[in-house]
C-alpha cells in the first residue's frame, strides 16, 4: 500500500494554527531576547562596577536580575516547551525536520540553557556575598552561555528559511544545514535587537529607582538610552544584510506587502529613536508607566509583525525548502534518504495516501464528495489560508470572492503548476480538485 509519513491534521478554526505558533511565538522572544540581551548587558555592568569600583551598581544589577527571574524565565520557560507543544500539534513533519537535522545542536543548546537558567539564579543571589571578580567571572560565563543558546537557536532557526547551501541537499550534514548564508546576518539582527531589548527593559528598572537615588537613576537611564539607541542601529543594518540573504520566495512574498512593512517600520524606528533621544537627553522624563507601555508597544508593533513577516517569508515552506507548511515532502534530499511526495500525490490522490483519512472519505463518490472536499481544502490549504467565512489568517474569503466553482479550479491548476512561487505546487488528481473546488464554490465567499 502507498502511503505517506503523515500525522492526524491538527485544525485550528478561524485563527489557524500558525497563528497559535505565531503569539506563543512572540511571548517567548520577548522573554528569551530580554534575557539574552541582559546577560550582555550585565556583564558590561559587571565589568565597570569592577574596574571603576562602582558598587553602586550592584542593587541595580539585583533589581534587574530579580525582575528577569519574575518575568522573563518564568514565561520563557512556559512559552518555551509551549512552542514545542504548539509546533509538534501545527507541523509535525516540519518539527520532525529539525529533530532529525539538529539533534545534537539542540542538545547542546540545552545544556547552555541549564548553564543560563542556574546563572541567572547564582548572580543574583551572591551579587554582593562574593568579591567583585569572582562575580565578573560569573557574569561572564553567564553571558557567554546565554549567547550561546542564541548562536545554536538561530542556526536551526535559519535552516528553516532555507538551508542556503546547495550541499545540504546531497551531504545532509548538520554542518551544512546550520551554516547557510542567511545564519550570521540573522544571528547578528538578534543580538541588535536583544541588546536594543535589553536596553528598554533597563528602563523600566532605571526609572522606577528614582526614590531610592536619583542621580544614579538619572546616570543609568541615559546609559540604557545610549544602549537601545546601539541595539536599534545594529538591528537596521543587519536587517539591510538579513533581507539580501533570502531566497527568491521569500522575496515574492515581502513584494506584496513591502510599501506596509516599510512604512510601518520607519514609523516604529521614529517613535523609539525619539523615546531614546528622550532618555538620553532628559532622563527624568522617563517613568516606569510610560517604559512600561513601550514594552509592550515593541511587543504588539515589533515583535509580532516582524515574527509574522518572517513566517510568511518562508512560505510555501516550513523547512530546509523540503516541506511545504501543509506537511508535503516537496523534493528530493539524497543526503537524509527522502523522496519527494509530490508524484505519488498526483499519482493516488491526498486521500488515498494519508493514513489518517476516514476509510469512507478514502474514494470520493457523489454522497461524500462535500465532506471530502472540505477534508481536502483543510489538508491542503488551511495551513496558510483560514478556510472560515470569518477566518482572520489570510483568509479564503479575500481570495476566492466572487468565485465560482471553474473559476477557483482554474486556481487550483496554477497552484498545482507552480504558478504562485508562495504556495505549494501541490498537483492532485482531478476527481479531488474537483472536490476541493466544489466544496470552495458552496462556501459562497
Ligand atoms: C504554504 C502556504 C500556503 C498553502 C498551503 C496555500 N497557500 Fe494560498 N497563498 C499563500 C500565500 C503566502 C499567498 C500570497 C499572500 C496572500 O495572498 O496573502 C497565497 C495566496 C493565495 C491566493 C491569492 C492568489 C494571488 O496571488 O493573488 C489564492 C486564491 C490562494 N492562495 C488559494 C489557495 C488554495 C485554494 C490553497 C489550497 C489548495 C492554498 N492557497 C494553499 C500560501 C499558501
Amino acid at each position: 500500500m502507498d502511503i505517506i509519513g503523515q500525522f492526524p491534521l491538527f485544525y485550528f478554526p478561524e485563527y489557524g494554527s500558525a497563528w497559535m505558533m505565531g503569539m506563543t511565538g512572540t511571548i517567548h522572544i520577548l522573554a528569551s531576547h530580554t534575557s539574552v540581551g541582559a546577560a550582555m548587558l550585565f556583564a558590561y555592568l559587571s565589568y565597570k562596577a569592577y574596574k571603576e569600583n562602582r558598587t553602586d551598581l550592584y542593587p541595580y544589577m539585583k533589581k534587574y536580575g530579580m525582575f528577569l527571574l519574575i518575568f522573563s524565565y518564568v514565561i520563557g520557560s512556559i512559552t518555551g516547551p509551549g512552542i514545542w507543544y504548539t509546533a509538534t500539534a501545527a507541523s509535525p513533519r516540519g518539527i520532525s525536520a529539525l529533530i532529525h537535522n539538529f539533534v545534537w545542536v539542540w542538545a547542546t543548546e540545552w545544556v547552555f540553557f541549564v548553564f543560563e537558567v542556574i546563572g541567572v539564579f547564582v548572580l543574583v543571589y551572591f551579587i554582593d556575598k562574593i568579591d567583585k571578580k569572582t562575580h565578573l567571572k560569573l557574569t561572564f560565563s553567564f553571558a557567554m552561555a546565554s549567547v550561546g543558546t542564541l548562536a545554536l537557536i538561530i542556526g536551526i532557526i535559519s535552516f528553516m528559511m532555507w538551508p542556503g547551501t546547495q550541499e545540504y541537499y546531497t551531504t545532509g550534514s548538520a554542518s551544512d544545514a546550520f551554516f547557510g548564508i542567511n545564519t550570521f546576518p540573522h544571528m547578528f539582527l538578534r543580538i541588535g535587537f536583544m541588546i536594543m531589548l535589553s536596553g528598554v527593559i533597563g528602563l523600566i528598572i532605571s526609572s522606577a529607582m528614582k526614590k531610592d537615588n536619583l542621580e544614579l537613576s538619572r546616570e543609568l537611564t541615559k546609559k540604557m538610552g545610549y544602549i537601545s539607541m546601539l541595539g536599534g542601529f545594529l538591528v537596521l543594518f543587519f536587517f539591510m544584510w538579513y533581507m539580501g540573504t533570502l531566497p527568491d520566495n521569500a522575496h515574492a512574498v515581502f513584494n506584496i506587502t513591502k510599501a506596509d512593512v516599510i512604512q510601518s517600520r520607519i514609523i516604529l524606528t521614529i517613535v523609539f529613536s525619539i523615546y531614546f533621544l528622550v532618555a538620553i537627553v532628559k532622563p527624568q522624563f522617563i517613568s516606569t508607566p510610560l517604559a512600561g507601555v513601550m514594552v509592550f508597544v515593541i511587543l504588539i508593533a515589533g515583535i509580532w509583525p516582524g515574527e509574522k513577516l518572517r513566517e510568511s517569508m518562508r512560505k510555501p515552506y516550513v523547512a530546509g525548502q523540503y516541506i511545504y507548511s501543509n506537511q508535503i515532502i516537496s523534493r528530493d534530499v539524497p543526503g537524509k534518504g527522502i523522496k519527494s511526495e509530490l508524484p505519488i500525490i498526483a499519482q493516488k490522490g491526498l486521500l488515498q495516501v494519508n493514513p489518517f483519512v476516514p476509510e469512507n472519505l478514502k474514494v470520493i463518490t457523489e454522497e461524500n464528495k462535500h465532506e471530502a472536499g472540505k477534508l481536502l481544502a483543510r489538508m491542503a490549504c488551511s495551513n496558510c489560508h483560514s478556510l472560515e467565512k470569518t477566518g482572520k489568517y489570510r483568509p479564503l474569503k479575500d481570495r476566492l470572492a466572487g468565485m465560482d466553482k471553474e473559476a477557483i479550479k482554474s486556481i487550483l491548476y496554477a497552484i498545482g503548476a507552480g504558478g504562485m512561487p508562495y504556495m505549494p505546487t501541490l498537483k492532485l488528481p482531478e476527481n479531488e480538485t474537483d472536490a476541493i473546488a466544489q466544496y470552495l464554490a458552496s462556501m459562497k465567499y
